[in-house]
């Protein structure tokens, strides 16, 4: 394991230089967190580049992988970070402005770690997530789940914005893209609010 971290990185670059740049993209203009939680933070690449843009940030990771941690601990010695599965999270309520997730939804049981993180969102705080899109077509080339992706399952658009809502949040905006033959999605919520109207 620690050496698939060590290479993590580099096999990966061009990919997560998309889907972080992606989730970067889609964070909400003039949002200010005051303390960001990064759900299968891995090597704590992407909390280093939320740090650039919210210095003052109080960081959190947490992952499964004592040996991407390890490389997250040693760029980000200020940051905390969790080692744990995320279906074993256990988090102060409104504890973060903002919470993200990379590459990382398809591993888990997606509407159990909502039910766990949404009541840590704080009311006016951001969940924003980068993964795979489980579109129809893709799907059908179940063994590549199976053989490289090592999938558990990669949620439609809709299926995850179903998740998203049946745990409470409203969708702000949710956009499928292509990276090579990756078929993969963004999506920005944030807690519903009293005032909102859902059909
Ligand atoms: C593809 S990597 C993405 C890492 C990072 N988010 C990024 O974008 O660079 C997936 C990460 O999720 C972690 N992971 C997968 N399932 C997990 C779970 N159930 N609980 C905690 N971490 C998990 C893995 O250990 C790994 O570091």
């Amino acid at each position: 394991m620690k050496d698939e971290a060590d290479q993590y990185e580099q096999r990966w670059a061009r990919y997560l230089n998309v889907t972080h740049s992606k989730l970067l993209a889609s964070l909400p203009a003039g949002a200010a967190p005051r303390s960001i939680l990064d759900l299968g933070c891995g090597t704590g690449l992407l909390l280093t580049k939320l740090r650039q843009h919210y210095p003052d940030a109080q960081l959190t990771g947490v992952d499964r992988s004592g040996a991407m941690l390890d490389q997250a601990r040693q760029r980000l010695p200020q940051a905390t970070f969790i080692e744990t599965d995320l279906a074993r999270l256990h988090l102060n309520p409104r504890q973060y402005d903002l919470i993200v997730s990379s590459s990382v939804f398809h591993f888990v049981d997606v509407a159990l770690v909502l039910s766990q993180i949404t009541p840590a969102l704080d009311p006016n705080g951001w969940l924003v997530v980068v993964d795979y899109s489980g579109e129809s077509w893709f799907r059908a080339v179940g063994w590549l789940y199976d053989h490289f992706l090592e999938a558990q399952q990669a949620l439609s658009r809709r299926q995850l914005a179903r998740q998203l809502t049946a745990a409470g949040l409203t969708v702000e905006h949710q956009q499928q893209f292509r990276w090579r033959w990756y078929l993969l999605q963004v999506v920005t919520a944030q807690p519903a609010s009293p005032n909102r109207h859902y059909p």
